[in-house]
């Protein structure tokens, strides 16, 4: 078993597949009215340096879940990057809770909390990636596959600038065999760094991966179309109304751009959405979106991801199939 997540690399096809499921598990015992306390008097820290809505809400509420309880420690409110350093507040928040989970502005942060912090300690996202996303964005495609196939068979195509959710999309569906379409305009492509992993991933698992700015290649037979913000949480050099110009109208999902892909392809965002720019409405509000399945499934792999890093895989599995009789 690892010690943290961190990075989708540092976990097998196997793996990611075993957690995705768990996570699946504990959200059809939950449904099913079943209590599952196995993280009891449990004490989950949340670093947040940044806004958020989906992650801090599941990881607080996975943690309740399960009998467990979660701390928010706010920016400005606890002493790091202030009055202590990352090896001083993860010595002590060591002693203090069970297991660590931050939002952070630069990725050496959340690497350097994981190599000090003697407990575990979970990316709830970085300027460099976004792996519980990733994490939520596996088993919702798990739980949309088009009939007959596999997440091996799947087109899955992010639409738009090449941010954490993008490059991150990129490591998951790469690492499953499934193939990887990067839609997006010159200069805001996936980099080369991230181009040589999915070169990578691909080597191994036998998926493909393109990066282009042509539609017609990018989107027939898309079986998901993702797409994120045009401008994220981190500073830009352009301004809003420059990126804008870039990316609309081409890069918007629209229905027509849906309707390109094939009548079964699905739409996904990570959320927040900025309708009307990188999605249309009428796209969001429709059948073809997953959207609210893939924020739910955010607490799905969340539960799984406390769990597998708590070393309560197997008395959860156990658990939840005596409950459900399988
Ligand atoms: N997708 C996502 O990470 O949402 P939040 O920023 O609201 O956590």
């Amino acid at each position: 078993m690892k010690k943290d997540y961190v990075d989708t690399s540092d976990f097998s096809k196997e793996e990611l597949l075993d957690i995705a499921e768990l996570g699946i598990l504990i959200k059809r015992n939950l449904k099913a009215g079943f209590p599952l306390n196995v993280l009891y008097h449990k004490s989950l820290g949340m670093i947040f340096e940044q806004s958020s809505t989906r992650t801090r809400v599941s990881f607080e509420t996975a943690m309740t879940q399960l009998g467990g309880h979660a701390q928010y420690l706010a920016p400005g409110q606890i002493q790091l990057g202030k009055h202590e350093t990352y090896y001083d507040t993860a010595k002590v928040l060591s002693r203090l809770v069970d297991i660590l989970m931050a939002r952070v502005q630069k990725h050496e942060s959340i690497t350097n909390l994981a190599k000090y912090a003697d407990i575990p300690v979970i990316n709830g996202m970085s300027d460099y990636n976004h792996p519980t996303q990733e994490m939520g964005d596996l088993t919702t495609m798990l739980e949309h596959l088009p009939e007959g196939k596999r997440i091996e068979d799947c087109k899955v195509v992010f639409v738009g600038d090449a941010t954490q959710v993008c490059a991150s999309l990129m490591m998951i569906v790469t690492k499953m065999g499934g193939h990887f379409v990067h839609f997006g305009p010159k200069g805001f492509q996936l980099n080369e760094h991230f181009q040589k992993i999915a070169e990578e991933n691909c080597k191994v698992s036998g998926g493909s991966f393109l990066v282009t700015d042509d539609e017609d290649e990018a989107i027939p037979g898309a079986d998901f179309i993702y797409t994120d913000v045009w401008y994220g949480l981190y500073e830009a050099e352009l301004s809003e109304e420059e990126r804008k110009g870039i990316f609309y109208p081409k890069y918007q999902v629209d229905m027509e751009m849906m309707n390109k892909a094939g009548e079964n392809a699905k739409f996904m965002h990570c959320l927040p959405a900025t309708r009307g720019e990188e999605v249309t409405d009428e796209v969001m509000d429709s059948d073809r979106s997953i959207a609210f399945d893939e924020a739910e499934n955010r607490l799905t792999s969340i539960r799984a991801l406390l769990v597998y890093f708590m070393g309560k895989r197997d008395e959860t599995i156990e658990i939840c199939k005596r409950n459900l009789g399988e």
